[in-house]
């Protein structure tokens, strides 16, 4: 019977045929254990030479890393592998050789795995966290159907900067000038006022020189909005949202996460609601734990991130931030016009920003006086500004960047291994 790795607990006992490649092997005079990888998981064949045909023995004894083959074998328990099987191998048949695989067994430098990261996908780690983020998608998906929202692409090309100029990709639409989207937000807003509850998951692209753990140039965001939803409303939104992807990925990632380590003690407290502290007691809290220097009115870094995060053992949100400081659409306070009734929430163990959000300016008068503040002139944003003209509501979004999610999940150090092909500042290749 032909069939996946990933399957092969329905025939226990049987023999059955998988399509894999060698991933690693060791083998003595007697016994070849290979390490066979088919995409949908990893399994052990063992040949055992006494059982097989002399020629099956020599080829299994011989195989090089990454040759695709097809592999014959009665799937039989194990309890010593995390996967629970192994294969006891009757036939091996090679598909295509590969000769002088550049990713072997002993350690490669950075620099060399990303060289080569069209390969490097297919390691066990790397499949780890790629499942990981496959988990989280899909999770994403149920989330927001199942409270009703509505799935809206927004364009990726776009005439108008959704959140400030400095970072913008620029193209040529024809004659005209174009940017490569930065968030769908503006977009979804529109779309919030035909559908009520709207989500987004698309690319966005972010012309910033960072060279961080935390940053890459094309990355993912699931961007939801809501009419008729305050602040307050939509905090709630965001912290069962994360708290679903987080339960489902430990629910149904364990093998990935027992592959990549993570401590999933640290994991399984991640339930709403979140703890809440203010921008102003984020600067009080930053003072105590030895950032004297900073003051009101200043933005976050990542140590200052991290250090806020480190008194919480959940996400925590930082609320209401200066005007001053972050992007034109987000509604002051009524009590304070100051700040703005946003929210960023800073995910656990160092990896940062995961969400930024607000609410938005539904008035006409007071968006027509930011676009003066903040220069936005010409057709671009006309039609955003018409969103304030007929009907106007209440309303409230936020974006979730999907790579730093995976990250902090995964427990992985750096954003460039959450997506198949990153693109970093210096890396456009492959
Ligand atoms: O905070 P940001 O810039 O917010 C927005 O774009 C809003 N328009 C979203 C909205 O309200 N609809 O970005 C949102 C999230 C951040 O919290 C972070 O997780 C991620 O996107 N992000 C990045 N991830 C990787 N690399 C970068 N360069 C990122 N910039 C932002
Ligand atoms: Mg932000």
């Amino acid at each position: 019977m032909k069939t996946t790795i990933s399957k092969v607990s329905n025939y226990l006992n049987e023999e059955v045929t998988i399509g894999a490649w060698l991933a690693n092997k060791r083998s003595s005079g007697k016994i070849a254990f290979l390490q066979l990888r088919d995409g949908t998981g990893f399994i052990q064949g063992v040949v055992v030479k006494s059982d097989v045909p002399e020629e099956v023995f020599q080829l299994a004894k011989n195989v090089t890393q990454e040759t695709s083959l097809y592999v014959t074998g009665k799937v039989v328990e194990d309890t010593r592998s995390p996967f629970g099987y192994e294969l006891q191998v009757t036939n091996v048949e090679v598909i295509h050789e590969s000769v002088d695989y550049p990713i072997t067994p002993k350690e490669h430098g950075t620099e060399f795995l990303m060289d080569h990261r069209h390969l490097w996908l297919r390691s066990k780690k790397q499949h780890a966290v790629m499942k990981i983020r496959n988990e989280i998608i899909r999770a994403t998906y149920d989330f927001f159907n199942k409270e009703d929202f509505v799935k809206i692409d927004p364009p990726i090309l776009t005439g108008s900067s959704a959140e400030g100029t400095t970072e913008l990709f620029h193209t040529k639409y024809f004659e005209e000038e174009a940017y490569l989207s930065q968030s769908g937000q503006l977009y979804m807003e529109a779309a919030a006022m035909a559908f009520g509850k709207v989500f987004s998951f698309g690319p966005t692209f972010r012309a910033e020189k960072s060279k961080t753990r935390r940053h890459l140039i094309e990355f993912w965001m699931i961007e939801p909005e809501m009419a008729f939803t305050n602040h307050e409303e939509s905090l709630k939104v965001q912290e069962e949202y994360v708290s679903y992807v987080v339960q489902s990925v430990l629910e149904n990632c364990q093998l990935e996460l027992g592959t990549l380590e993570r401590d999933i003690e640290k994991l399984k407290n991640v339930k709403a609601p979140f703890p809440r502290i203010s921008y102003d007691e984020a600067i009080e809290l930053l003072k105590e734990k030895g950032f004297t220097d900073i003051e009101w009115g200043e933005d976050f870094g990542a140590p200052h991130e991290t250090a806020i995060a480190e008194s919480f053992d959940k996400p925590v949100f930082i609320t209401n931030y200066p005007a001053a400081i972050k992007a034109f659409y987000m509604k002051p306070d009524p009590n304070r016009s100051e700040v703005v009734l946003c929210a960023d929430l800073i995910a656990p163990e160092g990896y940062g920003e995961i969400i930024g959000g607000s609410q938005r300016i539904d008035d006409l008068e007071l968006m027509e006086q930011r676009y003066e503040e903040h220069n936005l002139t010409g057709d671009a944003y006309k039609w955003y500004l018409e969103l304030r003209k007929y009907g106007s509501v209440p309303h409230s979004g936020f974006g979730l960047g999907l790579e730093r999610t995976v990250a902090w999940i995964s427990g992985v150090e750096h954003v460039r291994e959450t997506i198949p092909f990153p693109r970093l500042l210096n890396r456009l290749y492959p």
